[in-house]
């Protein structure tokens, strides 16, 4: 795992994007894995600057969402087809209909959820996976206990993620009990891996990341197991990190190789 840490959340958040334009440049037909969250705005607002400054196309790639809350349809204003339109489709080159996200509003979501997974497969699995963490240390929304070898399914939304996720609702009651998820067995055969994430709060699910036990209580742990993962981190988000002296001295202020 490289582990790269920043002194702000902006130069982390630089990093994540000049690594995804990197990726594009060099295979610019490659198949994204993205996230949404608070955590990626910025990412994509680098992302959108950069194509308008003619450093980056997505006209050949295609894009694979993680999740999207079930009975949400994708003109629901909270929906995460909603939140990507807004935040990035809407504003770069993407070809028509080369963007995916479950649909939340399928009448049967286990069906829909296996038939994102084998599309996923038919597209030859993601060449990039963008990651945000969330503080309880789930993936997409594999919220803890869920099998590391899982594949896209139906899950059930804990207290805690919901409480998160409400600032993007009117109420807490709106927020959706149920998600289709990307498993963390569809994630792990990702040919490389970027996870983002900056702040305190996220500080305690990066240590169980990074350096605790492999372990279903920290689904994002299972990330341990990939080949190519790049953890992107701000200071404070590294701040419960046992070697974060030996991360910084491999990767001074997260510089990092492109
Ligand atoms: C959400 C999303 C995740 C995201 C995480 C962190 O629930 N399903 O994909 O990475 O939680 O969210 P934020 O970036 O808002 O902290």
């Amino acid at each position: 795992m490289r582990v790269l840490i920043h002194p702000t959340p902006e130069l982390a958040i630089d990093c994540v994007a000049d690594l995804m334009i990197a990726r594009l440049a060099r295979q610019p037909d490659a198949v994204l894995g993205l996230a949404t969250g608070g955590t990626m705005e910025a990412v994509y607002a680098r992302l959108i600057a950069a194509h308008h400054a003619g450093r980056v196309s997505f006209a050949a790639a295609r894009s694979f969402n993680l999740d999207e809350y079930v009975g949400l349809a994708p003109d629901h204003p909270c929906s995460y087809w909603t939140y990507m339109r807004e935040h990035l489709f809407a504003q770069v080159d993407f070809a028509a209909g080369r963007t995916a996200l479950p649909r939340g509003d399928a009448a049967d979501p286990e069906a829909e959820a296996a038939r994102y997974e084998a599309e996923i497969a038919v597209a030859g699995d993601i060449s990039l996976q963008l990651l945000g963490l969330g503080s309880n240390g789930h993936i997409g929304f594999n919220e803890p206990t869920s099998s590391l070898s899982s594949l896209t399914r139906i899950k059930t939304l804990t207290h805690s993620t919901r409480a998160a996720n409400a600032r993007f609702f009117d109420r807490f009651d709106d927020v959706p009990r149920l998600a289709i998820t990307m498993g963390i067995g569809t994630i792990l055969r990702a040919d490389e891996v970027l996870l983002l994430a900056y702040g305190a709060g996220k500080a305690e699910a990066a240590a169980a990341m990074i350096e605790g036990p492999l372990a279903a209580a920290c689904p994002a742990s299972a990330l341990q197991l990939h080949r190519k993962v790049t953890v992107v981190l701000d200071e404070a988000a590294a701040s419960r990190l046992a070697l974060r002296d030996y991360y910084e001295a491999v990767h001074p202020k997260g510089r990092a190789e492109i």
